[in-house]
């Protein structure tokens, strides 16, 4: 292979100038997220046209699929793809594998001759093709013809690999369905922001979504719930309306395979032995046999009915998970684990027996056995288990990983064991929490955890060694969709806060906020192509007011969005650009409102925002 093209002088000149201190945060017009790890911008800009043709080895199949997504995009948005061929020496965009690149890395050059890619495994260049779509303008994302647009990438040298193997994004498609043309959607955004692992949480106490054909009635009656409950799970009133939703067997495949072409492996959950009510109500021997009436929850939360750790029970999972195991091939199953109530267990004469046949200390030995003997069995089909902190209960089976979402400490405790941990603190990444004011929002499941809460999350605990700290392999953001009812309510909790935690889990560890929130605005272009209904918080003052005395609170304001000036009112009267401007925090009483918008160049860039005490 020729050298790559000779850049143009203006080019190596920058190189050598740049070359001994850090990029510009957002490179020039190089906006991308998640942040590759070094780029280098040069002056000009390569037009490609179908005149440019796709320069790989044409036998290949993953690089013909490749290939594919790139002009995929082109043809809906430009209207003309690239000719695709084996050999060509005019500009072209040129795959080139090379041996000896970290896995899912690649390096992206663009210059006069064209782009070339290198990469040493096809994941690298389909990262590379997800850099290179969001080097072209945003309207590339469109889903219709773009008229007017200059299809052009600029200049430059990216150099990329990932900082994490496993970057996670869950689904709870039990509290609320989803059908697989969303869930499609979910994965392009997935795998546009370059996360690999799709953790799908298939079963739950208030339905079992997958379809398992030795146990029909697990679909059949298991994925209904009589109703639901209407606000939070306190409130006691209910909708009256039966709900339900299961994926078969062939959309699970469907899924996957389409998961798989995108780098994307897919983790189903199998919740054992707690959240399992929906499957209880279809096979009551399966517990532990205390109450009179067994039915799929009709509201969130914690369900004293688990699965009864006998034989016919560990048969019964078994045997689902064979069926699990056929449908996906990825090599660790996450098996829940988490909140588990041990009420039942304490008052069931099965249970307590074999508390005193193995020598068990108490339930949550009880626990671990639980989960030990699963783990033997899923390890002896050639699989590993995750399961949420809860697993460490009683002792940790020998070969679990451990996700951990109660906070850093199942993480600290599994990495100090020598076991591999993905960080979901709830706290940090739980996506059903609130992103702007909980007092103008619509319900969500807890506290508020806005974007720059997410952004500024280090998985990797500074309290671990050097040692301990590689077994942080990854992060994950959960979207529980308690109250997302709809897609449309799943994109705007997700979005735009899973681009932090996909920055996290892709770019190196330094932070740059101010960095992030230019190519973030950036990025939304791109989103809007996409109809992506994101939270637009981004631009709205988060009034947040502090203890004080009985009579006062300190009021603080803040704004993601770059440089802009916050104005605020305290008379109830609209903030306009002459409004006194925030810069500290101030006391404010029972009888101010404070309003406050945020302003560029004189003009409102957001909505206006308002508290009072009360
Ligand atoms: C969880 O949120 N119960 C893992
Ligand atoms: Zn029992």
């Amino acid at each position: 292979m020729k050298n790559f093209a000779t850049l143009p002088i203006t080019a190596l000149l920058l190189t050598l100038l740049t070359a001994c201190s850090a990029p510009e945060p957002d490179n020039g017009e190089i906006r991308i997220i998640p942040r590759p790890r070094h780029v280098e911008r040069y002056e000009g800009r390569l037009t490609l046209t179908e005149q440019c043709p796709i320069v790989i080895d044409t036998a290949d199949s993953d690089l013909l699929r490749i290939a594919g997504f790139l002009n995929e995009r082109l043809r809906t948005a430009a209207g003309f793809e690239l000719p695709v061929t084996a050999a060509d020496d005019r500009a072209a965009v040129r795959f080139v594998p090379v041996d000896g690149m970290k896995s899912e890395a690649y390096l992206l050059q663009s210059g006069p001759r064209g782009v070339r890619i290198e990469y040493s495994d096809p994941a690298g260049a389909f990262y590379a093709v997800q850099t290179l779509l969001q080097m072209l303008p945003p309207a590339i994302y469109a889903d219709t013809r773009q008229r007017g647009t200059e299809w052009t990438i600029p200049y430059a040298r990216i150099e990329d690999e990932p900082r994490f193997a496993y970057r996670g994004m869950h689904l709870d498609v039990c509290s609320h369905f989803f059908g697989t043309e969303y869930l499609k959607r979910y994965l392009d955004l997935m795998a546009m922001h370059k996360i690999n692992r799709f953790h799908w949480h298939l079963t739950e106490d208030q339905g079992w979504r997958i379809e398992i054909k030795r146990y029909p009635l697990l679909t059949e009656k298991g994925s209904v719930r009589r109703e639901t409950v209407i606000g939070s799970c306190f409130s006691g009133f209910y909708d009256g309306k039966p709900y339900g939703g299961y994926y078969t067997q062939e959309e699970i495949r469907e899924i996957v395979r389409y998961a798989a072409e995108r780098y994307i492996t897919v983790i189903p959950e199998i919740e054992m032995p707690g959240h399992a009510l929906a499957a209880i109500s279809c096979y009551p021997e399966l517990s532990c046999g205390l109450e009179e009436h067994y039915e799929p929850a009709t509201k969130w939360g914690v369900f004293r009915q688990v699965y009864c750790p006998k034989e016919e029970t560990f048969r019964f999972l078994e045997n689902v998970l064979d069926e699990v195991f056929e449908l996906f091939p990825s090599p660790v199953i996450h098996i829940g684990g988490d909140e588990c109530p041990k009420q039942s267990w304490k008052q069931c004469p099965h249970c307590q027996g074999l508390i005193r046949r193995m020598g068990l200390k108490d339930e949550f030995e009880l626990q671990s056995y639980f989960i030990r003997r699963m783990e033997r069995f899923v390890n002896s089909r050639g699989r590993e288990i995750i399961g949420w902190d809860e697993i460490l209960q009683g002792g940790l089976a020998p070969n679990a990983k451990v996700m951990s979402w109660l906070g850093e400490e199942g993480g600290i405790e599994a990495a100090r064991q020598g076991h591999e941990a993905v960080m979901a603190p709830h706290s940090r990444y739980y996506l059903d929490y609130y992103q702007a004011d909980p007092d103008t929002e619509a319900i969500c499941m807890g506290h508020l955890v806005p974007l720059r809460t997410m952004y500024d999350y280090n998985p990797v605990p500074e309290v671990l060694t050097d040692d301990e700290k590689r077994f942080i392999i990854g992060v994950e953001g959960c979207v529980w969709t308690e109250y997302m009812p709809d897609a449309a309510r799943v994109e705007y909790m997700a979005w735009p806060r899973m681009t932090a935690i996909a920055e996290t889990a892709w770019s190196p560890a330094a932070k740059d906020w101010e960095g992030f929130t230019r190519r973030l605005e950036y990025h939304f272009g791109r989103l809007d192509a996409l109809h992506v209904g994101y939270c637009r918080a981004f631009y709205d003052p988060l009034i947040q007011l502090h203890k004080d005395s009985a009579y006062t609170r300190i009021a603080t304001i803040e704004v993601d969005a770059p440089d802009a000036e916050i104005r605020y009112t305290l008379d109830g009267s609209e903030p306009t650009a002459a409004s006194t401007r925030y810069t500290q925090p101030f006391v404010v009483n029972r009888s101010q409102r404070i309003r406050a918008a945020a302003f560029r160049d004189g003009k409102p860039i957001g909505a206006t925002t308002s508290k009072q005490m009360n």
